[in-house]
């Protein structure tokens, strides 16, 4: 069977890493998940002292990034490939709101795309690959075979982002997932650089009243009809 590549694009939880995930399995892909990246550089940039006292230092984290090496490990015991950042295992520490409150900034820094975007584009050369991200089917994959461009109300994605998080056992109010997903959203949607879109040839899903097992479904069917 031929393999493709998936680029699965949309705004801040709107469940674009369950499907991606659900669908490598089934077609026995790789699934990439772009922000974890992101979110790795920013931990990287809070340990360092690069991000203090609600600021950070590009220059300084521009400098650093040859120093941050990336890479995701999978282990049978878990049920997702995990980051490690320079050789450590950090998927535990990059879902936190602290690292939701600075990525999207790290993320419009032109050299932070450059770096990572090469990096996820060596990860789908075989192809075989299903990829969330805000740009992967704008800029790392733009001839992917599959593009979808996932959507759902604001209100929606902040009531499952904060479900997730409570059940991780994090101390959280509502109002500050739903203010820092409408951030992001802001953020990624008008950044200079690789601006949060629907690519041209995406296929657009609101799952804002879709159950998982639809939304599975219905990207099943387009990939396969690709394959
Ligand atoms: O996907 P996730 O919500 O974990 O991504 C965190 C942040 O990383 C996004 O809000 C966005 O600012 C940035 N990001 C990006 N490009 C990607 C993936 C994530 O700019 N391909």
């Amino acid at each position: 069977m031929k393999k493709i590549t998936i680029a699965i694009d949309g705004y801040s939880s709107t469940g674009k890493s369950t499907v991606a995930k659900q669908l490598a399995d089934y077609l026995g892909y790789v699934y990439v998940d772009s922000g974890a990246m992101y979110r790795a550089v920013t931990l990287y940039a809070m340990q360092q002292g690069i991000i203090s006292d609600n600021h950070f230092d590009v220059e300084k984290l521009k400098e650093s990034l040859p120093s941050i090496h990336l890479r995701f490990l999978k282990e049978a015991a878990w049920n997702k490939a995990h980051i490690f950042l320079n050789g450590k295992d950090v998927e535990d520490k990059i879902r936190n709101l602290e690292v939701s409150e600075f990525v999207s900034p790290i993320a419009t820094i032109h050299e932070v795309r450059v770096k990572l975007v090469a990096q996820q584009q060596k990860m789908g050369l075989e192809k075989g690959v299903v990829m969330d991200g805000r740009d992967i089917g704008t800029v790392v994959f733009p001839n992917a075979e599959l593009k979808i461009f996932m959507n759902a109300s604001a209100k929606e994605r902040a009531q499952r982002r904060y479900q997730e998080l409570v059940a991780r056992g994090d101390d959280i109010q509502f109002n500050d997932v739903l203010k820092n997903i409408e951030e992001r959203d802001y953020i990624d949607t008008t950044r200079d650089d690789s601006p949060l879109r629907k690519a041209s040839d995406a296929i657009e899903i609101d799952n804002s009243d879709m159950n998982l097992e639809d939304q599975f479904h219905t990207v099943l069917q387009l990939a396969k009809d690709r394959i």
